[in-house]
């Protein structure tokens, strides 16, 4: 098996999940490759047995590494795959990831290689499923760090912005901000009006409240008047984003004469011990997918629907983006201001 792409909390339960089924009820012998695609084509691997999946079920991060090596931009990328893998005898492969690292095994997939996927993302952005593990996590941080900022922006009646992670969908920040109570939720979905925010912002004082926004990174206005992204690019050609929060705090300074300071969350969101219904999950996904893989469901992808666990084909939980829903916004709206 291999983990590719941001880490997130669960993913060693995955890991300990599929070995802990796969070696005694399906007597399978497992290989670890190390930082995800980069381990088949370089062949990094390391054991991976019931000893080495001893104490990890609440440990954050992967045990096996992670990176963004995309194979398919590397020379000969998947051919050397092939011959990792015939080299090894590995029948399937196992792959945890989002969308660009089960993008890989989708197309590995119709070349013929066996693989089952299971999807981890804090974005939660992954077709198919309901639900992917690590996001649950990371929103109840985020809500965490809400929860302070409120007390701290009304002793000094600062305007104070949360910038919170998600690539291109606002799952995290929908969520987060509606448990944290945030007077403004912004989100990639529904490109915002920054004359309409600075509305907000001065109707919050007026109660005597001071306001705390909740933008995601890749959240952008409805003019495209303020600076978005850096220019930087990983090997599945995504922008590196960030920088949003700033660039709304001056505008807001500048706008109403408030003072506005910005937190960025960043990676704190994605580090540590997963939460108890991330464990649940991520546990369950794992089970499941080993069960795929003794019924040689190669191609699919282990979901979450309502509270059961399905497969769906890969190629439909990379085609298309899950994005939020403008309708679950407007709930969000009437805590607006
Ligand atoms: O996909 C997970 C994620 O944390 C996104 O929310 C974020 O945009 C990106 O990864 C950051 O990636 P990196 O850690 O490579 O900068």
């Amino acid at each position: 098996m291999l983990t590719g792409g941001g880490d997130c909390p669960g993913l060693n339960a995955v890991i300990r999940a599929i070995v802990r089924k796969g070696v005694p009820e399906y007597d399978y012998d497992f290989v670890g490759f190390r930082d995800g695609w980069r381990g088949p084509l370089e062949g990094l691997t390391m054991t991976l047995d019931i000893p080495a999946v001893r104490g990890i079920l609440p440990r954050g991060g992967t045990i096996l590494g992670s990176s963004r090596t995309n194979p398919f931009s590397v020379d000969g990328g998947v051919e050397r795959i092939r011959r990792t893998l015939k080299n090894l005898g590995v029948h399937a492969l196992v792959v945890i990831g989002g969308e660009d690292t089960l993008g890989v095994a989708t197309k590995l997939h119709e070349l013929g290689v066996h693989v089952v996927g299971v999807p981890k993302t804090i974005d939660n952005d992954l077709s198919g499923t309901d639900y992917t593990f690590g996001f649950d996590t990371a929103v109840g941080i985020a809500t965490e760090a809400i929860d302070r900022l409120h007390t701290t922006a009304e002793s000094h009646h600062r305007v104070l912005i949360v910038e919170v992670m998600g690539r291109h969908a606002g799952w995290i920040a929908l969520h987060s901000g509606l448990a944290g109570g945030a007077n403004v939720i912004l989100i990639p979905e529904i490109p915002f009006d920054i004359d309409k925010v600075c509305a907000w912002v001065e109707s919050r004082f007026r109660t005597q409240y001071a306001p705390i926004i909740v933008v995601a990174e890749g959240a952008a206005p409805k003019d495209s008047t303020m600076e978005l992204a850096t220019a930087e690019k990983d090997a599945f050609g995504h922008v590196r984003l960030g920088g949003i929060g700033e660039s709304i705090a001056r505008e807001i300074e500048q706008r109403t004469g408030k003072e506005a300071r910005t937190t960025v969350l960043g990676h704190v969101q994605r580090g540590g011990t997963p939460s108890a219904r991330d464990r649940w999950l991520a546990t369950r996904f794992g089970l499941h997918a080993i069960d795929a893989v003794r019924d040689e469901a190669w191609g699919q992808m282990v979901a979450l629907r309502g509270t059961n666990i399905v497969r769906v084909p890969l190629s439909e939980a990379t085609d298309t983006l899950k994005t939020v829903d403008p309708a679950l916004y407007a709930e969000a709206e009437v805590f607006f201001g």
